[in-house]
This record gives structure tokens, sequence and C-alpha cells, in this order.
């Protein structure tokens, strides 16, 4: 079941998923968050941040867990989901490090301990590892989502199983151009790990958020309920409670 939060603007859109964030927080201290990245959550994670500074909000006892990571870029490159994270939250709360979880894009975590594998089998571990973390750990409590114009959950790019767990994916063409401008000419990458639509659906609650005018379409496919693994946002549609942030010009009429 999907409700449908209608505001303002982008700036709104990142309120409402702060205030969503914290009060899980509030509620439980211990809470497991699923968290994307991406251009729609900064002013949530601008807001979290905002907030934790005059507020008294504890995230010591938090464990995360990101959606998603490139294949191929070590975690201080600048424009890793690694790096992403530390610049718009984890520099600015009190969170353990030792419960942030996000997918290792080069294999060297697995081929420390397993030095005669190759890449893609260290990755193919790795997204084992993940998703056993995940199952250690969890389950989710909430998870944030951005959506993409072709309607791509974390880096679930059309055409992914419903029953996906945590694996690599090779990016799309409009995905690499839509995340070009994070990265030299030539040199977007081509493949991601992304934790899986099923994986993504065992959490209790989601929270899917979209802003602006180019995101009109990709709501609006998402109104129409037909469900289909061609626009892996439709598998929300299974899950008992979404909400889904979207601001005046992302919902259209
Ligand atoms: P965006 O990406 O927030 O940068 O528009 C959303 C997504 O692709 O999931």
């Amino acid at each position: 079941m999907i409700e449908w939060i209608v505001v303002d603007d982008e700036a709104e859109v990142g309120r409402t998923g702060a205030g969503i964030l914290l009060d899980t927080i509030g509620d439980n201290p211990r809470a497991v968050l699923g968290l994307p990245t991406g251009k729609t959550p900064l002013p949530m994670y601008a807001s979290v941040v905002e907030r934790c500074r005059v507020e008294n909000h504890c995230f010591r006892d938090v464990v995360t867990f990101n959606l998603d990571e490139y294949v191929g870029l070590s975690p201080s490159h600048p424009s890793s989901y690694h790096s992403y994270m530390r610049a718009v939250l984890f520099d600015h709360v009190d969170v353990d490090p030792s419960n942030v979880h996000i997918p290792d894009g080069t294999g060297l975590r697995v081929r420390q301990v397993r030095p005669d594998v190759t890449l893609d089998e260290a990755l193919e571990l790795e997204c084992e590892l993940y998703e056993e973390a995940l199952h250690n750990r969890g389950p989710l409590e909430v998870t944030f989502l951005g959506l993409g114009r072709n309607g791509h959950i974390g880096f679930n790019e059309p055409g992914t199983p419903f029953v996906s767990r945590t694996h690599v994916i090779s990016l799309t063409e409009s995905t690499r151009v839509a995340n070009s401008a994070y990265f030299s000419p030539g040199e977007t990458p081509e493949r991601a790990i992304t934790v899986g639509i099923a994986t993504i659906l065992e959490s209790r609650s989601i929270v899917l958020m979209a802003a602006g005018e180019g995101k009109q379409e990709a709501v609006q496919r998402l109104r129409e309920v037909t469900i289909s693994e061609d626009f892996p946002a439709s598998a929300l549609h299974r899950h008992p409670e979404v909400r889904c942030v979207v601001d005046r010009a992302a919902f259209g009429r």
C-alpha cells in the first residue's frame, strides 16, 4: 500500500524525510536504516544534520545499510558513495563506524582474506556477505529510497527480478548519463553493487522520495499501479507500508 504525501518543494521533501528518520531513531535508538544516495536525499541529510546541531539526537546505536556502491571505486574516491555518506551525514553525527555498512565495490575486503579469487568472484562474495550482515543485524526498520527516471530503486534497473538479493548490476545508459555529472568524462562506472528488490521489500517500512519535474513521468507510472519488473519501483505496491514523499512538480496533476 502506497500512501502519497505531496509537499510544496524539494526542501520540504527533505524535511519530511528527515522528520521520519529522526522520529524512527527517537522511538528506537537501535533502529536499522536503509539509506540512499543521489541528489534527492541531499535536503533530507542536510535537515537531519541541522536538527542534530540544535536538538539532541543520538546516532550512536543506529545501524545503517546503504543501498548501493559503484564497482571499482575505493571508499576514498571522491565520487564513491562512501565519500558521499561521510560528507552529507556520517561526519556530522555521532554514528559508530562499526554500525555503518556500505557495499565494497572494489572486492578488496574479500580479497584480503581470499587472495585467490577473481574480481568478479570477490564481488559475488561481497554481495553474499552484505546480505548476511543485513540478515544478522536487520531487519531494516525504515528504508529510504530515491526514484530513478527509469523507475530504478537502489540500482535495481528495469528487468531486475523482484526476488533479487544484493547483487552486481550493469548500469543502464540512462543511469550512467544521469550520474556522469559526478565523474570526469569517460569515467562513469559501468557496474554497481545494489541491495536487491526482495531485500528492500523486507524492510518494515519504506519511504520513497522524488522531487522535480524530471521525475514526473516516473511518479506517474508508479501511480498507475501496474506491477511489472520493467518498472522496478512498482514492486513497492506489494509492500504493506510505503510512503512516497514527493513535491508538486514530481506529482503533477
Ligand atoms: P537522484 O537519483 O536522486 O540523483 O535523482 C535517484 C535515483 O536514481 O535513485
